[in-house]
């Protein structure tokens, strides 16, 4: 088996200056062929709500939905690290239930860190999960479980009020004890100024430029799942959507002309057999 990597390693990383590779998986094939393109990290997001299960926020998705997709993406990984994604309302009403929570992410989901969105407001949250042995990371920025407050999908930081607030929470996440923090739609150049002014987080950057420690991509973005909606900050490697669209029509024109299934996929019975029957 692999050696899986753990906060020590991220930790190394950062401080020679060589990028972390992180990308979202939901389930087992996935999260097998992410392991074998040797990736550094995996995040079981919660934007599953959105490309798997077809919701049009990451609101409705519950703990239950996060334990068992991060469970399944346990189940093919053996060397990267894997991050489970805290839903919305499983850590914002109470401290206790929060670190609960997470404690269950680790416990039944397998994963080996957890992540929460906010900055400073979270942080005596984030202090309480690391002193249980939980590793967490932040995501600061454009948080979409906050989606409704922050007026929609929007680059965060702008202006200098907000700038500063940006970095005082990467600042608070840092002290608490975060590993790592997403940094979400960040001008490049202050995603670069919050990176140089942590010592010991690795930033995660996800439309935040080239200047983080690391990247994210949503796995259905990066593989071009859909030939809808695409976000500037999303490179496509592939483009998955035309290759099952191709497969499914052929697939169909086959079974309607019954040029599937052809000699080659057929099991045989012998004549004797056959004549015996009736
Ligand atoms: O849920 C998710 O996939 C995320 C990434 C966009 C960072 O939080």
């Amino acid at each position: 088996m692999a050696k899986m990597i753990t906060v020590s390693d991220i930790a190394k990383m950062k401080s020679e200056g060589k990028p972390i590779s992180m990308v979202t998986a939901y389930d087992f094939a996935m999260s097998r062929i992410v392991n074998e393109a040797g990736m550094d990290m995996i995040l079981v997001g919660d934007s599953l709500g959105n490309v798997m299960l077809g919701y049009s926020s990451t609101i409705p998705v519950t703990m239950e939905d996060m334990i068992h997709h991060t469970a399944a993406v346990m189940r093919g990984n053996d060397h990267c690290m894997v991050v489970g994604d805290m839903p919305f309302m499983s850590y914002q009403a109470d401290m206790a239930e929060g670190i609960r929570n997470a404690g269950r992410l680790l416990k039944e989901g397998g994963c080996a860190a957890v992540k929460l969105e906010g900055g400073s407001e979270v942080a005596p949250m984030v202090k309480k999960m690391v002193e249980a042995g939980i590793p967490v990371c932040g995501h600061i920025g454009l948080t979409p479980q906050s989606v409704n407050t922050l007026g929609g999908f929007k680059v965060q930081g702008k202006d200098v009020a907000a700038a500063k607030k940006l970095i005082e929470d990467a600042k608070a996440l840092e002290e608490a004890g975060v590993f790592a923090i997403v940094l979400e739609c960040v001008p490049a150049a202050l995603a670069k100024k919050v990176t140089e002014s942590l010592t010991t987080a690795a930033t995660i950057g996800i439309g935040a430029g080239n200047g983080c420690d690391g990247q994210v991509l949503v796995c259905n973005d990066l593989l071009g799942f859909s030939n809808g909606f695409c976000p500037k900050f999303v490179r496509k490697y592939a483009n998955v959507h035309d290759i099952i669209l191709k497969a499914m029509q052929d697939y169909k024109t086959d079974v309607e002309a019954r040029t599937f299934p052809a000699q080659e996929h057929t099991f045989a019975i012998s004549d004797d057999v056959m004549e015996k029957l009736y």
